[in-house]
């Protein structure tokens, strides 16, 4: 069998008990190794031993460290977030998968199925939620003179962390106010009735999303990712630290799936196909839909009216509200 010849051969370099998954597909293998470092030279010789014996599959080992199991905190330090029934995050292991554009379409989609729906922008690196829900300039203070005031439009209440961490704030300076700040905004944010609060998450599996993940009481954890290897393999990292952290993985997103050519109607899978549902299957987690690469959702997120408001019945529209719906039976609301 594949998978025991595989394991041999992984057992001439590493320690078998440190292989904590193996995905094994027609086209790649993943070999994912816990709580040993890399070293180059000797994975280098597993993977071209492997590329040999498999030439027609792409070869990748991951090296994750493991993470204090001792990493839960107090239900008392975490943060309050007031009238909120369910929080949600969109995380990805890697940036530029189109996170963003995700999380924000999934809220308009929770918000047309009835809900009411919260979007909080929380990626410090990069917020775009204000652009691509067409908002700008700083949350304005409710009468109470201490609470902020979330925006509203298309029927979402939002919030981003880019109204507190202005543009020219140096990265490494952000990641030090950063959970500072976006504590301040949801916690100080009047809410009103919330049923479902959306984060967009910072990208990766640092210090701010360990934080993150221990001190916001999430229902659970959306993972976007491209299908291609390079993406699911950070993908597979981010899974496996929010479950560390005890958080409920609601599923994996396939985002930029597959081009249809406007012109003639091919079907292109330009980074690949199925990756995210075959790394979803593999890890015992649910896929929850796939995203085609599609000029109008580009466009329409870039121009502050995102897909599913601007063409909330067509074949994209649908995409995500399919994604919604599956997200609603997970939380039962
Ligand atoms: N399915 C799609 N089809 C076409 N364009 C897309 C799609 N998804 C995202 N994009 C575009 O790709 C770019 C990156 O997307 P997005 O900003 O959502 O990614 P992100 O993961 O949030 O990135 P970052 O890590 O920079 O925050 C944007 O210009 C967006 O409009
Ligand atoms: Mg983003």
């Amino acid at each position: 069998m594949t998978e025991n010849r595989i394991k041999e051969i992984v057992a001439k370099y590493l320690p078998l008990e440190n292989l904590k998954s193996l995905q094994i597909s027609d086209n790649r293998i993943i070999a994912e190794f816990e709580q040993i470092s890399e070293n180059k030279q000797i994975s280098e010789k597993l993977k071209q031993e492997l590329a040999t014996l498999f030439p027609e599959k792409k070869v990748n080992l991951l090296f994750t460290q493991k993470i204090s199991s001792n990493i839960g905190i107090k239900e008392t330090e975490k943060w309050k977030i007031g009238g909120v029934k369910h929080i949600i995050g969109v995380a990805s292991g890697k940036g530029g998968v189109g996170k963003s554009t995700t999380a924000v379409n999934l809220a308009l989609a929770l918000s047309d199925k009835g809900l009411k729906v919260a979007l909080v922008d929380a990626d410090i690196y990069g917020p775009s939620v204000p652009t691509m829900l067409g908002y700008e300039g700083m949350p304005m203070m409710s009468a109470d003179g201490v609470h902020f005031s979330a925006f509203n439009n298309y029927g979402v209440e939002s919030v981003s962390i880019g109204s507190l961490i202005d543009r020219d704030t140096p990265i490494i300076w952000r990641g030090v106010k950063a959970c500072g700040a976006i504590e301040q905004l949801v916690t100080q944010t009047n809410w009103g009735e919330i049923d479902v609060m959306v984060i967009d998450m910072p990208p990766g599996t640092g210090d701010i999303q360990i934080t993150l993940s221990q001190k916001i009481n999430f229902s659970g954890m959306v993972i976007v990712s491209t299908p291609q290897d390079i993406a699911l393999i950070d993908a597979i990292k981010g899974i496996n630290m929010f479950k560390k952290t005890g958080i409920e993985i609601l599923g994996i997103v396939e985002n930029m799936s597959y081009f249809i050519c406007p012109h003639c109607g091919e079907k292109t899978n330009i980074f690949g196909h199925n990756g995210a549902k075959e790394t979803a299957e593999k890890m015992g987690e649910t896929f929850l839909g796939g995203i085609p690469l599609n000029m109008e959702i580009r466009e329409t997120s870039d121009s502050g009216t995102p897909i599913v408001a601007a063409n909330p019945d067509g074949e994209q529209a649908a995409s995500y509200e399919k994604i919604a719906e599956k997200i609603m039976l997970k939380l039962g609301v």
